[in-house]
Parts: structure tokens; C-alpha cells; sequence
């Protein structure tokens, strides 16, 4: 079978670091090893379990398709479309909830996680698998660029596809198993150290700027060693960060100076490896940046292009439906 790649993000929080080196960056690396084969969808359905504001949902729909198109996504090799211009994954979501047991359900990290930090436990947030399984298989798709946190979700996808198989495929895959597929930065850290989260409040968003990100970097939580003291940089949050911007030689004089506690003869500490980072993240981002101005100045393009996507993967989110139904006796 050749390879279908899907990915989804939630419209909901500012998009961050983690978004970006978890899974952002590799969905835009497969779009050119994969033309033609690439779904990326923003789940603005997924988000109704946390944001009930429509005007905000709205626009961080919106930001989230700017955002995309301005790191590099090419609308004439890849698909970008929002989630709720699908409804037939949800008629498929509901095919597979009967065949989902609770217990696979009730295993769910992301759900314990959410319901322990105090957020309503509501029957969607519990069922937030089943329609990220339906997202997943309504394309064929074989292959899922997640970061780590949405790996048992990909796990009980397989699943799923596996139990609907056996009650109604008659020894036919009906329904293709996934894989995920991690970057080389599945896990990242934010400023606290803690997996960088929007529901954490300890992110450093794609497109800061100037002071304001000056300040972000500046709060990164760091030990009390003092300058020109040699310093850990394995178990530094900075250097961590460092990490998904310098190339090798440059990290590995970083960690020189870590080591040393200084730099060129000079005193070496947090406050200049915070410097290094931030003006990494300035550069790393400010084509894009640019971009997004543009973008944003022109949402008829942006719409376009929503539109344009969720046409196509309408057509194949159909047909699985369809011959879904017909095997559970539904035509
Ligand atoms: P979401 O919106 O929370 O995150 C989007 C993507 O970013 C990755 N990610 C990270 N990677 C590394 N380090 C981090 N700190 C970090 N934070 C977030 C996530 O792993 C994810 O790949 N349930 C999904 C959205 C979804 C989906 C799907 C994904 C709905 N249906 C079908 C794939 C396939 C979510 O909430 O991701």
C-alpha cells in the first residue's frame, strides 16, 4: 500500500516550540517526500471539548491555517482543511464507538491527565479517542506525524481499526492500521521544564518577537549557579531548547562554555545562553513571520485554500464511510 500521511493540531492555545519540533516541522518535510498524499487538518471539532466561545474558536482556526501556510505548507502538494468541513467522520466515529470497549477508553493518558487538572469530565472528552480514530482512518492514512503525547491515541486507533475489522470485514481490511511516526524532537520541554502545553502556561510561541520574547526566554526556569561557575547542560532547560536550533559544532561549543563557565576569557551563565536561544528562535521564525503578516492581511487566500482541501478529503472520507456502512448493514 503507498504511504497516506494525515495529522491534525487543535485550533485551541497559541501554537509553540512543542507544536512546531513535535510535529509542525515534520508534516512539512513530508509534504515533498509524499506530494499529493498529505491531509492536515486543524480539529476545531477536538477543540469543542475546551473552548465554547464561538468568536474564539473562529479565529484560532483561522490562525492556526495562517500559521501552516506561513511556515512553508504548499497548497498544491498537500491538503489543509478543518476538521468540522468532514462531518463524515463523525457518522464514522460513532460506527466505531460500538465497537470500542469502555476499558480501552478509560486506559487514555490525555483523558486522566485533563480530568485531574480539573477540566469537566464531558462524554466527549472521554470519547476524544474514538474521533481522533475516526480522523485517522475516514483517509487510509498509514502513516501519523504526532509528538509523543499522542502516541496511545495512534496505539488505540490500531486498535479499533483491528476490533472493526474482525466483526465486519469477512477477512477484508476495511479499515487500514496506522502507524505514527515521531520527529527527532517528540518531547518537548517548556519553560519549567514540564512538556511544553498551552494548559501549562509555560510555552514560547512560534512567533514572539522583540521583548516580549526576550521575557518569555528570560523566565526559563534555571538552577542558582552563579556566573562563571561551571554549569550542567544536560539538565538544563535552556540547552534543551538550545538544542532544537544549533547545529552540531555550535551545541558542542555551547556545551563548552556550560562546562567552563565561560566564554572567550569572559564569565559564561544562564543569561547568555537565554540570549543565544532567543535570538535563535528570532531568526529560525522571521521569514515566516513575515509571511504571516501577509496572510493575515489576506484571509479570502487562507479560506481558499480550507476550502479547496476539504473538498478532496471529503471525497475519500466518503468512501470509507461507505463501504463501512455497507458492512455493518447499513445499506
Ligand atoms: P495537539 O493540538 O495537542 O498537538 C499538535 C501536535 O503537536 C504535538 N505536540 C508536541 N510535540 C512535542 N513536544 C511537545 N511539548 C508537544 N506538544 C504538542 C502533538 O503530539 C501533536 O502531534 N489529538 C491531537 C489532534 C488530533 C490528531 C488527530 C492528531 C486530532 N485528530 C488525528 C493526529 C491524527 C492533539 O490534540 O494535538
Amino acid at each position: 500500500m503507498s504511504t497516506r500521511v494525515l495529522s491534525g493540531v487543535q485550533p485551541s492555545g497559541v501554537k509553540h516550540l512543542g507544536n512546531y519540533f513535535g510535529a509542525i516541522r515534520q508534516h512539512l518535510e513530508l509534504q515533498d517526500r509524499f506530494p499529493g498524499e498529505c491531509f492536515y487538518f486543524i480539529a476545531d471539532y477536538h477543540a469543542l471539548t475546551t473552548v465554547q466561545d464561538a468568536e474564539a474558536l473562529r479565529e484560532s482556526v483561522h490562525e492556526l491555517a495562517v500559521t501552516y501556510l506561513a511556515l512553508g505548507l504548499d497548497p498544491d502538494k498537500t491538503l489543509l482543511f478543518r476538521q468540522s468541513d468532514v462531518p463524515e467522520v463523525t457518522e464514522l466515529a460513532w460506527l466505531l464507538a460500538t465497537v470500542t470497549g469502555m476499558g480501552l477508553l478509560e486506559r487514555a493518558h490525555s483523558y486522566k491527565d485533563k480530568v485531574g487538572r480539573g477540566l469537566p469530565a464531558s462524554v466527549g472528552l472521554f470519547t476524544y479517542p474514538v474521533l481522533m480514530a475516526a480522523d485517522i482512518l475516514s483517509y487510509d492514512a498509514t502513516l501519523v506525524p504526532v509528538g509523543k503525547d499522542q502516541i496511545q491515541h495512534v496505539e488505540m486507533t490500531q486498535d479499533m481499526a483491528t476490533h472493526f475489522n474482525q466483526t465486519y470485514g469477512k477477512g477484508n481490511s476495511l479499515l487500514h492500521r496506522p502507524e505514527f511516526r515521531l520527529s527527532d524532537a517528540p518531547y518537548v520541554t517548556g519553560t519549567d521544564g514540564h512538556k511544553m502545553s498551552s494548559s501549562y502556561g509555560n510555552t514560547l510561541p512560534l512567533f514572539e518577537s522583540g521583548k516580549k520574547l526576550k521575557k518569555l526566554v528570560g523566565g526559563i526556569v534555571t538552577d542558582s549557579t552563579e556566573l562563571g561557575q561551571p554549569l550542567e547542560a544536560e539538565r538544563c532547560n535552556v540547552f534543551a531548547l538550545l538544542r532544537l536550533f544549533a547545529a552540531a559544532d555550535e551545541l558542542e561549543r555551547i556545551r563548552e562554555h556550560y562546562r567552563t563557565g565561560s566564554r572567550d576569557g569572559t564569565a559564561f551563565g544562564y543569561g547568555h545562553a537565554k540570549l543565544l536561544l532567543g535570538a535563535h528562535i528570532e531568526r529560525h521564525f522571521e521569514a515566516a513571520r513575515g509571511r504571516r503578516d501577509e496572510l493575515l492581511a489576506h484571509p479570502e487566500r487562507v479560506e481558499e485554500v480550507l476550502r479547496n482541501s476539504a473538498v478532496r478529503a471529503r471525497a475519500t472520507a466518503r468512501a470509507t464511510l461507505d463501504r463501512c456502512k455497507h458492512a455493518c448493514g447499513l445499506r
